[in-house]
C-alpha cells in the first residue's frame, strides 16, 4: 500500500508576512491522517519555511533545482543547497519550465541525478498539452517525457511522478478521474518497463486544478497516490482539506 503523498507548488506567489500567516493556519488546520506533506514555495522563502514547519511533519521542498553542484552559474541554486535549507523534496520539470526554459529531457535527466546525489528525493512531472491530448498523442508524449528523463537514473525508489495534464493547470479543468486514472496506469506500466521492482511502490501524483470538492474522487483511483496542488495551496483551508483527504 502506497503512502499517499501531497504538496504544495506555491510557484511565484507569496511574501513574509502572507507565507507567516498561511503556513501557521494551515498547520493548525490540518488533521491528522495518512499522507505525507510537502510545502515548495519559492526559494527565496525556504529559510522562512523550514522555520515554520521546524516541529511539524510537514517537510519542505523545492520548485526545482540546477544540473550543475557549484561555480560560476549566476542565478542557479543547486540541490546541495536546497538540502543545506532543509529541503528533503524538489519538483523537477514542471509544465511551466519545460515551456518557459525550454527545458530538455536530457537537462531534466541531469538535474534528476543531482537531486539523488544531494540526497533530495525528485518529482518529475510529466504531462500533455491540449493539442496533443485532441491528437491522441498524450500517451505517446508522456512516454517519451518519462523515457528521455528517467533512462539513465540509478535509483527508482528514491523517486516521484506527477502527471499534469498541461490543459488542467491553473484552468479549473481537472481531468476526470477517469482519465487521471487512465494516464497512471499508462505512466506505471512504462515505468515497470524501466524499473519492475519499484514500480509498485512509486507514488505517482496527480496535478491540475485539484480542489476540496474533487480531491476525495480523484484519490479514490487505484494509481493516483496523491496530489502536486498549485492555487488551492496557497488557501490554508482548501490546502488542509485536500491533505486530509489524501
Ligand atoms: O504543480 C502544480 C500545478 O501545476 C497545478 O496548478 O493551480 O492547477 O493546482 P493548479
Amino acid at each position: 500500500m502506497r503512502q499517499p503523498l501531497v504538496i504544495a507548488n506555491w510557484k511565484m506567489h507569496g511574501k513574509s508576512a502572507f507565507n507567516e500567516a498561511l503556513v501557521t493556519d494551515f498547520l493548525a488546520k490540518l488533521m491528522a491522517g495518512r499522507a505525507e506533506c510537502v510545502l515548495c514555495p519559492p526559494s527565496v522563502y525556504l529559510g522562512q519555511i523550514a522555520g515554520l514547519l521546524d516541529s511539524s511533519d510537514v517537510m519542505l521542498g523545492a520548485q526545482d533545482c540546477s544540473h550543475i553542484d557549484e561555480g560560476a552559474y549566476t542565478g542557479e541554486v543547486s540541490a546541495e543547497m536546497l538540502r543545506d535549507c532543509g529541503c528533503t523534496w524538489v519538483i523537477v520539470g514542471h509544465s511551466e519550465r519545460r515551456q518557459y526554459h525550454q527545458e530538455s529531457d536530457a537537462l531534466l535527466a541531469a538535474k534528476l541525478a543531482m537531486a539523488q546525489r544531494a540526497g533530495l528525493t525528485p518529482v518529475l512531472c510529466v504531462g500533455e498539452t491540449q493539442e496533443q491530448r485532441e491528437a491522441g498523442e498524450a500517451e505517446q508524449v508522456v512516454r517519451a517525457q518519462l523515457l528521455g528523463a528517467l533512462d539513465d537514473l540509478s535509483d527508482y525508489r528514491h523517486l516521484a511522478i506527477a502527471y499534469e495534464p498541461v490543459w488542467a493547470i491553473g484552468t479549473g479543468l481537472t481531468a476526470s478521474p477517469e482519465q487521471a486514472q487512465a494516464m497512471h496506469e499508462f505512466i506505471r506500466d512504462v515505468m515497470r518497463e524501466l524499473d519492475a521492482r519499484s514500480a509498485e511502490s512509486l507514488r505517482l501524483l496527480y496535478g491540475g486544478s485539484v480542489k476540496p470538492g474533487n480531491a476525495s474522487e480523484l484519490f479514490a483511483q487505484a494509481d493516483i497516490d496523491g496530489a502536486l496542488v498549485g492555487g488551492a495551496s496557497l488557501d490554508a483551508e482548501a490546502f488542509a482539506a485536500i491533505v486530509s483527504a489524501a
